[in-house]
């Protein structure tokens, strides 16, 4: 593997909590898919992390950032890490309140209320015994795709196989789907992502199960499991998706990618790839004929 594949920058930001949320918004606009936020009493530290050939990327957030706190108040620090070692730093922090793209902002319970002027949706979770904090490259690939996607005035319905936590059906319901399905084989899971919705309010907006419905189509369908799954469930998941609707896939290596996509190409087009480390999110449209 080349150390473009398996290596990171990460950019330390350090400011007055009053900055936070500026500063964050900034982040997002110069490309950061999230921010992970480190409260420090009157303090806060930001963490972000750019792919390593974007090498511009530093000198531009530190002048941006002198436009927002003239007085140098902000100081700015960055590093290399392995993939697998900013993996492990953000799940460390259990649920760390991060702010996805520009419409979520994710945190445990106690760390709210939390600065929102620019009125994100928030979602508070306790993730239990259950995947999915937000964390994990292949949650947030499909967190800010399904930012960008989902709305109230597309007027659709949701699908989100093996839910976890909740943390994709919350935010779907959230960000305007009309009615949510989630669907999650582990019941302890089940269970976590119930009182998960519950905590954010949408439990009736989310219709908890075990299996797949037949015969429903959805306008947006999320799959965060397995390639092995994908492949398994690549009938049933093309099923769900309506004509013209978008399937997003996650969970895959990238050297799983082909053995998933062959599965779904001839009745999808292949939209968009996103890659983070050794993690691929796809980003397809259901072909209408
Ligand atoms: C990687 S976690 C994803 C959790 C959450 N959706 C996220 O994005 O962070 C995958 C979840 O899928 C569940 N799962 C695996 N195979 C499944 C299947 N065939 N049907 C439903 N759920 C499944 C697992 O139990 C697990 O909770």
């Amino acid at each position: 593997m080349s150390p473009h594949e398996s290596h990171w920058r990460e950019i330390t930001i350090a400011l007055p909590a009053e900055h936070e949320e500026p500063a964050s918004a900034f982040l997002v606009e110069q490309g950061a898919g999230g921010v992970w936020v480190e409260p420090k009493g009157p303090c806060v530290y930001l963490h972000v992390f750019f792919p390593l050939e974007e090498r511009g990327r530093v000198e531009a957030i530190r002048k941006g950032l002198r436009r927002l706190a003239p007085r140098g108040e902000i100081t700015l620090s960055t590093a290399l890490r392995p993939e697998e070692e900013w993996q492990t730093a953000w799940q460390k922090h259990s649920v760390p309140i991060q702010r996805i793209g520009k419409r979520l902002l994710i945190g445990a319970p106690w760390h709210f209320p939390l600065p929102n002027h620019s009125r994100r949706e928030a979602i508070r979770l306790t993730p239990g015994m259950a995947f999915g904090t937000g964390t994990h490259a292949t949650t947030r690939g499909c967190l800010m795709l399904l930012e960008r996607l989902v709305r109230r005035e597309a007027r659709g319905a949701l699908l989100d196989i093996g839910t976890g936590s909740g943390i994709l059906a919350i935010a779907g319901a959230k960000l305007g789907a009309e009615a949510v399905t989630a669907v999650e084989i582990d019941p302890i899971a089940l269970a976590v992502a119930r009182e998960n919705a519950k905590i954010n309010g949408v439990a009736s907006q989310i219709n908890f199960r075990k299996t797949i419905p037949a015969h429903a189509r959805h306008r947006w369908v999320v799959a965060n499991v397995t390639a092995p799954a994908l492949i398994d469930l690549s009938e049933a998941l093309t099923q769900s998706v309506g004509p013209g609707g978008t399937l997003i896939l996650s969970g895959i290596l990238a050297r799983e990618r082909a053995d998933v996509l062959v599965r779904y190409c001839t009745r999808f087009t292949l939209l968009r790839k996103i890659r983070k480390g050794e993690w691929i999110t796809l980003l397809m449209e259901k072909k209408r004929r």
